[in-house]
């Protein structure tokens, strides 16, 4: 299995927009988790953070979205774990960053679209519960993530794939907001969908990603928790910065 990033790196920058004339500059090459539930704006706003601070962005929900889509069009069920650990050592993910759009290259097809249908997801929430998927992906995620330099979006960042993480956030919103953010997604790509339908469904993954018993969706105790469901994204991204920005002399003195 291979995983490039094409992202650029570098040193962290931040700049407050409520004070654009303050810029800090970390020494440190912070590795930077997001978890949280679906919908609640983890992906704009990891993209967002990593853009501004030259970081790579790992969108690791992506990983197993890309393993669901493969084991879909092979025909393997979810529960075949044999077949899915065979399916992720032939596996090669690419993250491309061209012209400001992040896209998924699996085996150099780009999936970015194919991996965001209702069908897809809900197998995903499957995939994702196999031990040995998550095995193999986690493992990845600590190779790309290891020299720090990223922001890491996914479920279990903060608390298993690197429980050393410099800052860790947990976005959170209500299941209703989420629902609706992704309807409006989804319709926005042209698909069509049912409001009530689509909050179920959210709902439904919460449920499953709760409950499972490898790596279940939680907050780590140290992440700092921010719920969206008031916020705008620029909102967010201004608290984030804000919280990297204070937490700053206490990273760059370890
Ligand atoms: O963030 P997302 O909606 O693209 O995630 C898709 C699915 O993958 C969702 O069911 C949760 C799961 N996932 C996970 O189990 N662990 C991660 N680190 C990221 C995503």
């Amino acid at each position: 299995m291979k995983l490039i990033n094409k992202g650029v790196g570098g040193n962290l920058t931040v700049f407050a927009d409520f004070t654009p004339k303050v810029e800090h500059k970390l020494k440190k090459q912070l590795i930077i988790a997001i978890d949280g539930p679906s919908g609640a704006g983890k992906s704009t706003l990891s993209k967002a953070l990593a853009a501004r601070a030259g970081y790579l962005n790992i969108d690791t929900g992506a990983m197993y979205r890309s393993v669901a889509l493969l084991a879909q069009r092979a025909g393997i069920d979810s529960k075949n774990e044999q077949a899915l650990a065979e399916l992720c050592r032939g596996l090669q993910i690419e993250f491309v960053r061209e012209q400001g759009q992040e896209r998924v290259l699996v085996n150099g097809e780009d999936v970015s679209q194919a991996i965001r249908t209702p069908e897809v997801s809900l197998l995903t929430a499957k995939v994702a519960a196999c031990p040995s998927v998550r095995e193999a992906l986690v493992g990845l995620q600590r190779r790309l993530g290891e020299s720090g330099g990223v922001v890491l979006e996914g479920r279990d960042i903060g608390t298993v794939v690197f429980p050393q993480a410099e800052v860790k956030f947990f976005l959170s919103a209500s299941a209703e907001e989420r629902g609706r953010r992704r309807f409006a997604e989804l319709q926005a790509k042209g698909l069509r969908v049912d409001l009530q339908q689509t909050i179920k469904e959210v709902e439904e993954r919460d449920r499953a990603d709760e409950a499972r018993e490898h790596a279940p969706l939680r907050r780590a105790e140290d992440a700092i928790v921010i719920d969206s469901t008031r916020l705008t994204i620029e909102e967010v991204l201004v608290e984030m910065l804000r919280i990297i920005q204070e937490r700053q002399p206490r990273i760059v003195g370890k």
